[in-house]
């Protein structure tokens, strides 16, 4: 494909300061969710043309982060954003990237909502000479996706079920086994089946966990660990709350069992899952025995239940990180080269693999909020302890 050049010179120049237009943003920064201002920061930078960027949603704090980190290190290379929120609906997403290609935006930068819903669109994107990066999730069934920053969500997977067994005593936070052997009561939660990265969570998350289910130490009362039920449709909280509770109520209430953890792929299903226990009597710290809940997005609400002791882990991949990767992708293609891979085998989307830029993430738990996340800037110790961005 040969894309549009927009910036001759100064884009390589831009790029130098993306990263301080990135940085300092915080998980919990949010401005306006539309922009089309102009202009870089430097006189130069005046020819930048608009960049297209869709998240799926603003229900979850990391979407808005991300998008205006994004937004940010755009504006700063000296070009115009058309950023917008998809409202977790598919038909809604598509509808605003249609009219982001009809406007003429020089690139696109998607977050599908459902990752096999955008062919149509990618087919005119491709048909107007727009290259279109795949950011987070991965688009699938498109040749048209050119390029995919992402983390490396396999490992992901495989970060939260080792925080379940350090919760469970099985590992210790090194990740060497302890010589615990249970057997103690799991229950299971995937993602969004509709979202790629789901599947990756759940693979690395299972082919942790599975050896200790063969051995004994980890029993599923529910005998639910198909992802095709265990899986929670746009990782609604209250559609976790609900399986969790129903979960109770039909393997627990009136047992002698009692749940020792429960394995979770996003912070908003922790919370759901925390409420339904808390709502059947589950009570107290994870000391004092609450079950072992994991995570992932270091959500703000989130890192304060860690802090507490109540949430017992999450995952924290750093969107300011991913942000900056975006639009170092972007500008590559609109200086007419090809961004750098880091990964050109994991990423098939059923047409081709995608070449990709992964980034590393990090278990949060409660003893080290203060080096992965406040001593970074993601969160201030006030909003810890608050529980809510600032
Ligand atoms: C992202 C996760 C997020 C989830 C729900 C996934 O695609 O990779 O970071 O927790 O969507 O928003």
């Amino acid at each position: 494909m040969k894309f549009r050049k927009i910036l001759a010179a100064g884009a390589g120049a831009a790029l130098a300061f993306t990263l301080a237009a990135c940085s300092g943003g915080g998980a919990g920064s949010s401005d306006d969710s539309t922009a089309d201002a102009t202009g870089g920061t430097d006189g130069a930078m005046t020819e930048g043309g608009t960049i297209g960027v869709a998240m799926p949603t603003q229900t979850s704090e990391r979407w808005i982060a991300d998008g205006d980190a994004v937004k940010a290190g755009l504006e700063a290379a000296g070009y115009s954003v058309d950023l917008q929120f998809g409202n977790d609906d598919i038909p809604t997403q598509s509808q605003q990237i249609d009219s982001m290609i009809t406007s003429g935006v020089d690139a696109l930068i998607i977050a599908a909502i459902d990752g096999t819903a955008l062919k149509a669109q990618l087919d005119q994107a491709h048909d107007a000479g727009i290259p279109v990066i795949s950011y987070d999730r991965l688009i699938r069934d498109s040749e048209y996706v050119d390029f995919y920053v992402t983390f490396d969500n396999y490992k992901v997977g495989v970060q939260q079920a080792t925080s379940l067994l350090v919760g469970l005593g099985i590992l210790d936070e090194s990740g060497a086994e302890t010589g615990e052997a249970g057997p103690f009561n799991v229950e299971l939660f995937a993602g969004s089946l509709d979202d790629n990265n789901a599947h990756f969570f759940w693979s690395g998350a299972m082919d942790t966990l599975q050896p200790y289910i063969d051995s004994g130490a980890l029993v599923v009362p529910s005998g639910e660990m198909d992802i095709n039920v265990t899986n929670t449709q746009q990782w609604k909280q209250e559609t976790a709350q609900t399986r969790m509770d129903t979960l109770l109520t039909t393997y627990y209430v009136g047992t002698d069992l009692k749940v020792d953890g429960v394995l979770s792929p996003y912070d908003g299903i922790s919370r759901g899952i925390i409420t339904a226990l808390q709502n059947q009597g589950y009570s107290g710290t994870v000391a004092d025995g609450f079950p072992v809940v994991t995570g992932q997005d270091a959500e703000i609400a989130s890192v304060k239940l860690i802090a507490d002791d109540v949430q017992f882990a999450t995952i924290f991949k750093d969107t300011r990180k991913l942000a900056d990767q975006a639009v170092t992708a972007t500008l590559a293609y609109l200086e007419g080269g090809e961004p750098e891979a880091n990964d050109t085998t994991t990423y098939d989307n059923g047409v081709k693999v995608v070449p990709s830029y992964l980034l590393e993430s990090d278990i949060v738990y409660a003893d080290n909020i203060q080096s992965l996340l406040v001593d970074s800037g993601y969160w201030t110790a006030e909003e810890v302890e608050a529980g809510q961005a600032s």
